[in-house]
């Protein structure tokens, strides 16, 4: 194949792929081209890159699904059988340059490359909560934060107009300043933050929200340590551990009960819900470079395989157009991480 057709033909078929979800939720969306100038608006704009998860690298893994797995969902996923994974670690944000030992997200998005074609696309962080509870609210949050033609700062005053007027979009910044730096992207949880509904071969529908949880636990670094470790460490630390055979997770579902919130990515199911253990990801290779196969994938959460299904969660869906957005502009300027 002609490799300059390659990432549009990538771009058509992840297109494609999120046009064919058929349980979205109706709710008013945000215009997809609006938010996505408004990450480049507040975050500044980088060509190439992604609009947000700017700074990362492609790595490959392998998935196994469980029997637990496998009486919650038909999925393929859990046959039991290893299906490879397509995987990206990433800082949060628009800044190619983000600091790695900043108190902020990390992310891990996976692609599983199920049998017969089908796909699975997820796109998980580490907060077990979101920063806005509807599109609408995350725009106004970005407008509030983009810095002044004249001074380049946000203005203060706009900033906290927006945040006493929507204070959900600070609960994420405390959870942040409340953990350490992480020593590791193998040595920390991941979150889905949305609720799925898991459908079994009975027919019978089990709502959760899900966590990638670090085999041997996870471990954080002091502020003295996240200082001497510098901006840039994890992408090294990551090739490195994974090289030793040493970055697996355990995907973990806490099971959601009558009444649970179910359509809120800042509300966590409560705590003493139960968790099932749905599979092993184990992370095979990271690329050496700024190559791979995640390069030209967005990671859209509403690719779902069949027996797994979207919540009524409005962040949920409003994801699919801007990333498709966000894709399209990268593609064009030449996919950079
Ligand atoms: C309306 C809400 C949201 C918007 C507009 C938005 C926007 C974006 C955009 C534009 C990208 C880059 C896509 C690309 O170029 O491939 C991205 C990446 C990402 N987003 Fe969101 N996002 C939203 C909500 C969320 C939520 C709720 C989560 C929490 C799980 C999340 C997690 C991620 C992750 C992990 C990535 C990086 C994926 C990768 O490595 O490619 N986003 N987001």
């Amino acid at each position: 194949m002609n490799k300059f057709l390659e990432p549009n033909i990538l771009a058509l078929a992840a297109l494609s792929a999120a046009a064919s979800f058929s349980c979205a939720p109706v709710f008013a969306q945000v215009d997809p081209s609006q938010m996505v100038d408004a990450f480049q608006n507040a975050n500044g704009k980088f060509e190439g890159f992604r609009r947000s998860g700017a700074k990362g690298v492609c790595a490959t893994a392998e998935f196994i699904g469980s029997a637990e797995g496998r009486a919650l969902s038909t999925s393929s996923a859990f046959n039991g059988k290893p299906v490879p994974v397509i995987a990206r670690f990433s800082i949060g944000g628009g800044n190619p340059r983000a600091a790695d030992n900043a108190k902020s997200q990390r992310n891990m998005a996976l692609e599983f490359d199920l049998p017969g074609g089908e796909s699975w696309q997820m796109g998980n962080i580490s907060a077990p909560i979101f920063g806005a509870v509807t599109p609408q609210q995350m725009l106004g949050r970005l407008v509030s934060l983009t810095p002044d033609a004249e001074t380049k700062k946000p203005d203060a005053a706009k900033v906290k107009e927006f945040a006493d007027a929507n204070p959900e979009v600070l609960l994420q910044g405390k959870y942040f300043a409340s953990q350490p730096v992480p020593a590791s992207f193998g040595k920390v949880n991941f979150w889905g933050v949305h609720a799925f509904a898991f459908v079994n071969a009975a027919g019978s529908k089990q709502y959760g929200k899900w966590v990638f949880e670090p085999v041997g636990g996870t471990q954080g670094l002091s502020d003295e340590e996240a200082k001497a470790k510098g901006p840039d460490f994890l992408f090294d630390e990551l090739r490195q551990r994974v090289a030793a055979g040493g970055v697996a997770f355990d995907f973990n579902l806490q099971l959601a009960q009558a009444g649970d919130k179910l359509d809120s990515a800042i509300t966590p199911l409560p705590e003493e819900r139960k968790k099932v253990t749905l599979g092993r990801l184990t992370v095979k290779a990271v690329s050496p470079d700024a190559t791979g196969a995640c390069l030209t994938i967005n990671f859209n959460p509403m690719v779902l395989p069949k027996g797994v299904e979207a919540s009524a969660d409005p962040m949920l869906a409003a994801r699919a157009a801007p990333y498709a957005v966000s894709l399209g502009r990268r593609l064009v300027e030449g996919p950079k991480q």
